[in-house]
């Protein structure tokens, strides 16, 4: 279980005073706080991460961009979203990565779990988002400046030859080179804007995003669709390895939607995804306890007001996603992994609230949630189906 540091609430209250980042900050780990914050983004508060990740991510990086520039490239992301999961092969293409990666443990005596779920996390984004399986050999170059990329982002900022952060810098430069080179290819191929097949397809037809922009949209997507879901499969096979029951519930819903796609003679399909309701009690879960993106950066833009306390202007503000998960007071017994809990708020189309927001919230609620639960979901299907595991 993540834990989280209470012995500080303890001491200092939910909404504490710090300096972290070089700045500043607001720490809040009050539900009603957080909400406030996500929900008057570009309002009274704004994204605002620290500097050395605009160095690494690029200044068109949805991640870092504000204002109208941001609702600009989060609506192209939504559309795009859209326009994916409404593909036939968006659920088959998953389903096919799964089944090849876990072909390819036959004949290993020992597999390292969690490389080989960034390997799954990691084809899957390659695939939904340019079109291409891991066997070709971009996939390989791309991966192996993402890893370094990756090392990066959590490295001191300090850009002299050799350090992490200068090689990030560098390899996030030459992703840039693989994907312009694949954009020129498909255009090159007779780009036909009317038949659209894949995501690249569909941003190579909008106008409305500059070729740089569609870059940092591929490498955005890639970014926040890698380490985050292999996190939350590593996490669900994890928490369930150490609850027989839950891992016995879930087997029997898979069991039970495999023979009904066998008798139908059918392919697994979004459908079934939304059949597989006790399975997304346990990401939920995962997703609580597990707490993958723990906080958010945002600063205040006036001095702001919430209940007793004053935030003032230009001041850091942290919203702990992983303090209110884990908080009793919102979960009761918060330290159980219990996904249980969650079949109370089954059938609600929406399960993010105040109390639970693994995937952030309000304008820059993340994009590609609904993509890294599927994935969870299909990864699970295959695995509980195929492989008994147990916790030691
Ligand atoms: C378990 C998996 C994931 C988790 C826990 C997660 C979490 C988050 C969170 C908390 C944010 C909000 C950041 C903020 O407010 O500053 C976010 C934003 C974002 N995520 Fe995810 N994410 C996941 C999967 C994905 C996937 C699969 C994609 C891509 C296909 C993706 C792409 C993005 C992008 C582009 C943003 C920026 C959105 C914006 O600023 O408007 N994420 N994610």
């Amino acid at each position: 279980m993540n834990v989280f540091d209470f012995s500080l609430l303890i001491r200092y209250g939910k909404v504490f005073k710090s300096h972290l980042f070089f700045s500043p900050t607001i720490v809040s780990c009050d539900l009603e706080l957080n909400h406030f914050i996500l929900q008057n983004e570009e309002k009274l508060f704004q994204c605002c991460y620290p500097k050395p990740i605009h160095g690494i991510l690029g200044k068109s990086s949805m991640i870092v961009v504000v204002g109208e520039t941001h609702r600009r490239l989060r609506n192209q992301a939504l559309a795009l979203a859209n326009i994916t999961r409404s593909r036939t092969s968006y659920v088959t293409d998953i389903e096919r990565i799964a089944l090849q990666l876990m072909d390819s443990w036959k004949h290993k005596e020992r597999i390292v779990f969690c490389e080989e779920v960034r390997k799954f996390a990691f084809s899957v984004i390659v695939k939904q988002v340019l079109g291409l399986s891991m066997q070709e050999a971009e996939s390989a170059k791309i991966l192996e400046d993402f890893l370094t990329f990756m090392k990066g982002l959590i490295s001191f900022p300090l850009y002299i030859p050799g350090t992490s952060y200068a090689r990030a810098v560098q390899a996030r430069a030459r992703i840039s080179l693989t994907v312009q080179a694949i954009i020129k290819e498909r255009r090159k191929n007779g780009f036909d804007s009317n038949k659209i097949g894949d995501f690249l397809d569909v941003l190579l037809s909008t106008n409305s995003l500059s070729d740089e922009e569609k870059v940092s949209f591929v490498l955005d997507s890639l970014l926040g669709g890698y380490e985050t879901t292999s996190l939350l499969i590593a996490m669900a096979v994890y928490f369930l390895g150490q609850c027989p029951p839950a891992l016995n519930q879930v087997k029997l819903e898979h069991q039970y939607i495999r023979a009904n796609l066998q008798e139908a003679g059918q392919d697994m399909s979004l459908e079934e995804f939304k059949k597989m309701e006790f399975t997304q009690c346990v990401i939920h879960e995962a997703l609580r306890c597990g707490n993958i993106v723990k906080f958010v950066h945002r600063k205040a833009l006036s001095n702001v007001r919430f209940k007793e306390y004053v935030i003032p202007s230009g001041w850091q503000v942290l919203p702990i996603f992983s303090a209110v998960h884990l908080d009793p007071s919102s979960h009761a017994d918060a330290q159980m992994f219990n996904p249980w809990r969650w079949e109370v708020r089954k059938g609600q189309t929406q399960i993010i609230s105040k109390s639970f927001t693994p995937f952030g919230g309000g304008a820059r609620l993340c994009p590609g949630f609904e993509l890294a639960k599927v994935e969870a979901a299909i990864f699970l299907h295959h695995f509980v189906l195929n492989y008994r595991y147990f916790y030691i």
